[in-house]
Parts: structure tokens; C-alpha cells; sequence
């Protein structure tokens, strides 16, 4: 259906629009008497809707399909022109962001029913700049108001304290939370469908999808490092256009082969492709982004964060960001990325962005990057062998189906450059080129199949986050 988001200028108005509004009335079902500020806009006659003459103009919520997609890429003259492209037609847009801001306050609505000084806060590619139209809302419970961590001022030898239960470990009081406020979303939440209780993972979480929206939600309480993981992507992508520009290219690059995958396992996930493009870009001869080290020198006590015993500080103020020149263009940066990491050397070296350099590996996996908050932790351990060399051919056939276009480009719409390598093989089209690589025997697809699952069984008792594997779109 068609859906507005509507704001008002005066609270008053909110007040004379809920007088005005009557409960949902049906002639076979009865009702959960819990209202949201979602209302449903109908026509009293049936004969209004003809008289109406409404005009609407719908903004888009979804991405074009892909074959349109490379078609448009097609159409255009540079890879330069592509990868912006790709990005307008993909990013999230300002009533999307807004939209998702609303289901996170309808959210809070429910939650606040057990902690009514709780707030609901998006993160994840709904706020870091790198999302795209149709990804998921990730949403954090906010519970700090209730849970006595603030320190209360003290008057004379007296100090008062609530009353508040106590249980053995922080891990089982967000598990009881969510699961409470799951059954809630459940059992209440207006246009709450499929609700799923995720305890047991690294990081509990309550996975629903939001009809009216569109929106497939996953809501975590405690979590705090991916809060400021999520800053930290904002701040990156800021800086630079060619930071988002490049992460979006590799994102649905990634997405169109297979690399990454709605269904948990041996893939790597979208967070992980995104360190990759931050660290190549460090790795730049005149560096696009500062490592985050530097970010970390350069905050005030404004940036100053420490989360559990993790050093969580950087800059938040980008004026104080100076970067040095430097001209590299999109396509450039492209073609350069798919070489960067078509001849790294994986087996020896991990990825730091916190010191922008290779670092020797700490441990066996074969992809090792470091999270740059839980230094100790690698966010792509859940990758197994198959998966990262499926990675490095692909990257290698598209510096080549890349380069090749560089000299010259077929004209008309004939898949080129970008366009080319969203083709759902460019092994194909390098192989035409090159004569060199044959499609995979099924026999492999199967193994490298059977390798992921169980990577993703072993996934689950490691340090990897919760989600490092969870359903994405890009
Ligand atoms: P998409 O949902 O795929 O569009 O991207 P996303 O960035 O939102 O990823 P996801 O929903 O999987 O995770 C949400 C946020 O949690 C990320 O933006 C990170 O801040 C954080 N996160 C996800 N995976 C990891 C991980 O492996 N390690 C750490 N430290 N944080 C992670
Ligand atoms: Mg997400």
C-alpha cells in the first residue's frame, strides 16, 4: 500500500488527530486494545475514493532490479559515471532514514511499557551512510536511563538507592529483556509479523519483520561497540564521497556473486567488505581516509569512549579532519581495489584499519580482520578457505574485465566496465576474453556448499559478532 510519513509542527495537532481517530473496527476479529501512531487512512463511502481525485506522488523505497540496473550502467560513459550511478540508485534516501527512525520510536512505544525511560536507536547501514535501499534496521535498546549506571548525586552521609533486582550476569538480564520485549512485539506490536527470539547468539537479538514499513528488524539490547562501529562508518563516509562510492560498488559487486548471502555461513558479511574498502583506501599512496590511530589522537573529550574495557575514542568533529590531496578517481579506485586484494597476501596478513598497515596474522583463519574496537577479535572468522580464494578469483577477473574496458568500451547498451562485472558471472565474460577459466565443476559447487555449512555450525561458538553472517540484501 501507500504509506506517508507525516510531521507536525505543533503537539496540539497530534492531540486533535488522535481525538479524531476511532479504533480499528472489524466485523470477525477482535482487537489488542494498544495503539500505535500508525493510523489507516480510509474513505467513509465507497463512493469518496472515485470523487477523491487524489494525485500521489510516491517516493521509491526499493532498488531498480538488476538487470535495469546494468542496463542504466550500460548507458553511461565512464566507470567513473557508473559507480556514482550506482550509488544514487542504491543509497538509502532521506524519508527512508526517516521512516526507519519512526518504526525505531513505535519500537519504543512497546518497550516502554515495561522501562519507560528506555529509547530505541538505529545503527547499522540504516545510519552509517552505507546503506541501501531495502537493507534491514538494526535497532538498539537503550536501557541506560533504568539501569543504575549513572552515578546519582550524593547529599550529606545518606546515599539512596533503588531497589532493583539482581541477577548473576549482564548476558541474562538482556536476555530476559529481550525476550519479554519479543513476546511483547509479538503478541502487541501492530503490524509485527514473524517474530523471531534469537537469545542464544554472541549477541541476543529479536528478529521481526514490520509490515507497514517493509522493514526486517532485528533489535539488540547491550550493544554498544557495534553502536560505535556504527559512528565510526558515518565518520569514513563522510569524508570522502569516494568512500561510499566505492563500498557501494564492492557491496553489490559482492552480493551479485554469491560473496556475500541472506543465510548464515562461511561468507563474508557486508561489515567485513566494508574494513577491506576502508583499509585499501589507507593503503593509498596519499591516503583517502586516516587510519583509526590518527582519528584517535585527534579527539577532544567530546570523542573520548571507553565501552567495556575497550577503547572505543575517535574524533566525532570532522573539522578537525585534515586529509592530504589526492586525485584518484572512483574507477580508478575500483579497478585498483580488485588488484589490491587480488594479490594479497591473505595467508600471512591481517587487516588493521586502526594502524592502516598489514599486520602479521594472530591466528590460523584464512580471512583475518582485525575489529577495531575488540582488538582481540577477528570480525571475518566465520570465512573459510573456499569462500576467500572465490573472493580473490573474482577479484582478479574484474581488475582484468575492468582494465579491459579502460582502453576501449563496446558502445550502445552492451554490459561494460561496472556493468560487466554485475553480470551474474563475470568469470564468463573474462573467460570468453581470456580463454582461461572454466565454470566450476558441480561437484566443487557442492563441496565449497557443504564447507560453508559447516563453517557456519562452527561459527557459533566462536568470538564472531552475532550477526556476521545474517540475512543482507547488499
Ligand atoms: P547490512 O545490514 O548488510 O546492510 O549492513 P550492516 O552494516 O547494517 O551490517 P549488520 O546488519 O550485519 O550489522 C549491523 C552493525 O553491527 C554493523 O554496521 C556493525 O556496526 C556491527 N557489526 C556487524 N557485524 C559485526 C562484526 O562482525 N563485528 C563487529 N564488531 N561489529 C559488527
Ligand atoms: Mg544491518
Amino acid at each position: 500500500g501507500v504509506h506517508a510519513v507525516v510531521e507536525f509542527s505543533e503537539k496540539e495537532c497530534i492531540a486533535a488527530l488522535q481525538d479524531g481517530t476511532r479504533i480499528l473496527s472489524t466485523n470477525h476479529e477482535s482487537t489488542v486494545p494498544f495503539k500505535t501512531r500508525l493510523l489507516t487512512l480510509r474513505f467513509n463511502h465507497p463512493g469518496d475514493q472515485a470523487a477523491a481525485q487524489m494525485s500521489v506522488k510516491c517516493l521509491k523505497q526499493s532498488t531498480i532490479p538488476i538487470n535495469e540496473l546494468i542496463q542504466k550502467l550500460s548507458s553511461v560513459d565512464s566507470i567513473d559515471q557508473q559507480v556514482d550511478l550506482l550509488t544514487r540508485e542504491y543509497q538509502l534516501t532521506e524519508e527512508n532514514i526517516r521512516l526507519r527512525f519512526l518504526v525505531c520510536s513505535l519500537l519504543k512505544d512497546i518497550a516502554a511499557a515495561y522501562f519507560p525511560e528506555s529509547s530505541v536507536k538505529p545503527f547499522g547501514s540504516s545510519v552509517n551512510t552505507f546503506g541501501k535501499l531495502g537493507c534491514d534496521l538494526d535497532m538498539f535498546l537503550d536501557l541506560d536511563g533504568n539501569s543504575g549506571r549513572k552515578v546519582g548525586k550524593t547529599a550529606g552521609p545518606y546515599i539512596l538507592e533503588y531497589q532493583m533486582k539482581q541477577v548473576s550476569s549482564e548476558r541474562m538480564v538482556t536476555q530476559s529483556i529481550l525476550s519479554v520485549i519479543g513476546e511483547c512485539i509479538d503478541q502487541f506490536g501492530p503490524g509485527c509479523v514473524g517474530v523471531q527470539k534469537i537469545l542464544n547468539a554472541r549477541c541476543p537479538l529479536v528478529r521481526f519483520s514490520h509490515q507497514p514499513s517493509g522493514f526486517q528488524c532485528d533489535l539488540t539490547a547491550n550493544n554498544r561497540i557495534a553502536m560505535r562501529s556504527s559512528e565510526l562508518l558515518y565518520v569514513y563516509g563522510s569524508l570522502d564521497p569516494r568512500v561510499r562510492a566505492l563500498v557501494f560498488s564492492v557491496r553489490c559487486w559482492a552480493r551479485v556473486h554469491g560473496l556475500t548471502s541472506s543465510i548464515p555461513g562461511a561468507w563474508i558479511t557486508n561489515f567485513s567488505l566494508t574494513m577491506m574498502v576502508l583499509f585499501f583506501l589507507q593503503r593509498r599512496s596519499s591516503p583517502i581516509i586516516p587510519t583509526l590511530d590518527q582519528l584517535k589522537s585527534l579527539a577532544g573529550t567530546d570523542g573520548k569512549c571507553i565501552i567495556e574495557g575497550h577503547d572505543c575514542t575517535f574524533v566525532t568533529n570532522l573539522s578537525k579532519i585534515t586529509l592530504p590531496e589526492n586525485t584518484d578517481t572512483p574507477g580508478q579506485l575500483l579497478q585498483e581495489f580488485f588488484e589490491f586484494y587480488g594479490n594479497f597476501t591473505f595467508s600471512k596478513n591481517s587487516i588493521n584499519i586502526r594502524k592502516g598497515k598489514e599486520q602479521n596474522k594472530p591466528e590460523a583463519s584464512p580471512l583475518h580482520i582485525q575489529n577495531p574496537f575488540e582488538q582481540s577479535l577477528n570480525v571475518s572468522k566465520n570465512v573459510n578457505q573456499t569462500q576467500l580464494e572465490k573472493f580473490v578469483t573474482l577479484a582478479r577477473d574484474s581488475a582484468w574485465t575492468l582494465q579491459q574496458n579502460e582502453v576501449s568500451h563496446p558502445s550502445g547498451t552492451h554490459p561494460w566496465g561496472l556493468a560487466a562485472l554485475l553480470l551474474p558471472s563475470v568469470s564468463q565474460t573474462a573467460g570468453k576474453n581470456k580463454n582461461k577459466r572454466k565454470r566450476q565443476p558441480a561437484s566443487e559447487r557442492i563441496k565449497s556448499l557443504l564447507d560453508s555449512i559447516k563453517a557456519s555450525k562452527v561459527t557459533k561458538t566462536t568470538d564472531v559478532f552475532c550477526k556476521s553472517a545474517k540475512k543482507k540484501s547488499l
